[in-house]
């Protein structure tokens, strides 16, 4: 094992507490031979043998008696030249770094492919959500149409506590970093940058489709205010951190946002850090996926798992044969993308203006010049800063025309804030 952080003393724990139980359903045990840290006295939990800590990554990688490699390190380079250096010494390799996976995936996957070694990496998604098997496995037999998910513990923790117990973000983020949930460097988590790996990855598996981060437009809950979690709730919405994939239009739809979504959908039900993805097979219909989505044994036993999967398939002989990263044996290619000019949504726009005559319909005159119908209108009155709260919720319109709406919007005098718009997916 390489790195023994949260999720790796997790693993230490799984194998304390069901070490009995696996070996009889593998037939064999399994044994952690060496693990590799920076800093042996930084490592936590009375569970890890302190005689089998190294600094020496090496000393696994080259240590003919090790079959498996599990890295839990995250980040990307370092990750990368680990993974491969195992894979070109035969071992198998087990991961719960999605950054490396979205980022270095498809080269680790031939690599994976070219040794005839697996490649797995449940626990790089949603923690304890077994959803890359869901995808692999128990919908071989169907094409999947769209993936909607919430897939950052953090991000959802944050937005359900600043909305249940009117926490503010940061004393929100700082309960998520003493429950283990936010990366070690936590902007990854609020803005969205985790959630696009991750979507990444989804994306790549669901659709057979090549993929990369930098594909896929990414906003974190960072721009949510407190004040819209609110006024969403008066329309019949929760503010939910969103991955949404598609590809329903017969072109690639994939983006991370903060979203609206209806106060009774199933994803508005998901709070904390629990992960939650709903995915739709053409023939199977709408299914939805739920569970810890961080946190040390959650993701511990999504490892597990895969060192188990690598374990019998050593044991049937079949390791390898058919590359896990691969989408049902259909190679990974290059795929259609939504023109940016395609996607229509209902939008929610905030708008601070000046309380004066004539404000809300050069307001409604910017949107109708630019096509975008309006659905509803909410306007409350700050008396004594002489100004108003105006919140437009949008029929379906074009994002390019929300956009060039709101540019003019931006330029006119009576506006006293910059202009907050969210998506609302339905
Ligand atoms: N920081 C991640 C989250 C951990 O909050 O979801 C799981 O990948």
């Amino acid at each position: 094992m390489i790195g023994c952080g949260v999720v790796g003393t997790g693993v230490f724990r799984v194998l304390a507490e069901h070490g009995e139980l696996i070996e009889t359903r593998l037939g064999a045990p399994l044994e952690i031979v060496r693990v590799a840290v920076r800093d042996p006295s930084r490592v936590r939990g009375e569970l890890v043998p302190r005689e089998k800590l190294t600094t020496d990554v090496d000393a696994i990688l080259e240590d003919p008696e090790i079959d498996v490699v599990v890295e839990l390190v995250g980040g990307v380079e370092r990750p990368f030249e680990w993974l491969k250096k195992a894979m070109e010494r035969g071992k198998h390799v087990v991961t719960a770094n999605k950054a490396v996976m979205a980022v270095r995936g498809e080269e680790l996957i031939a690599i994976a492919e070219a040794r005839g070694v697996d490649l797995i990496y449940e626990g790089a998604v949603a923690g304890g959500v077994p959803i890359l098997r869901v995808i692999r496995e128990a919908f071989a037999s169907d094409k999947i149409v769209e993936l909607r998910g919430i897939v950052n513990g953090t991000s959802n923790y944050i937005l359900t506590r600043m909305s249940e117990a009117k926490l503010s973000f940061q004393e929100a983020l700082a309960e998520a970093q003493a429950k283990g949930y936010a990366e070690a460097d936590p902007s990854l988590d609020v803005n969205g940058g985790d959630a696009c790996h991750k979507l990444t990855l989804l994306a790549r598996l669901a659709f057979g489709a090549k993929i990369r981060p930098e594909d896929i437009p990414t906003e974190g809950i960072d721009i949510v205010d407190a004040r819209d979690m609110e006024l969403a709730r008066r329309f019949g919405y929760v503010v939910k951190p969103l991955a949404v994939a598609s590809i329903r239009t017969g072109a690639l739809d994939a983006r991370v946002h903060p979203a609206l979504v209806p106060a009774r959908s199933d994803l508005a039900a998901i709070h904390g850090a629990t992960n939650a993805v709903h995915v739709e097979g053409a023939l199977v219909g709408p299914t939805m996926f739920s569970g810890a989505g961080a946190g040390a044994e959650p993701t511990a036993v999504s490892v597990v798992a895969d060192i188990i999967d690598v374990a019998r398939n050593i044991l049937a002989d079949s390791a390898g044969r058919v590359a896990p990263g691969c989408v049902l044996g259909v190679a990974i290619r290059e795929f259609p993308r939504l023109p940016p000019e395609e996607l229509s949504l209902p939008y929610y726009i905030r708008l601070s203006v000046d309380d004066d005559a004539g404000v809300l319909a050069e307001v409604a005159s910017a949107l109708g010049q630019n096509r975008v119908s309006i659905e509803a209108v909410v306007q409350t009155v700050q008396e004594a800063e002489r100004s108003a709260t105006v919140v437009l919720l949008t029929h379906e319109a074009r994002e390019t025309d929300v956009r060039a709406a709101l540019a003019l919007i931006a330029e006119l005098p009576a506006l006293r804030e910059p202009p907050v718009v969210l998506r609302i997916v339905r």
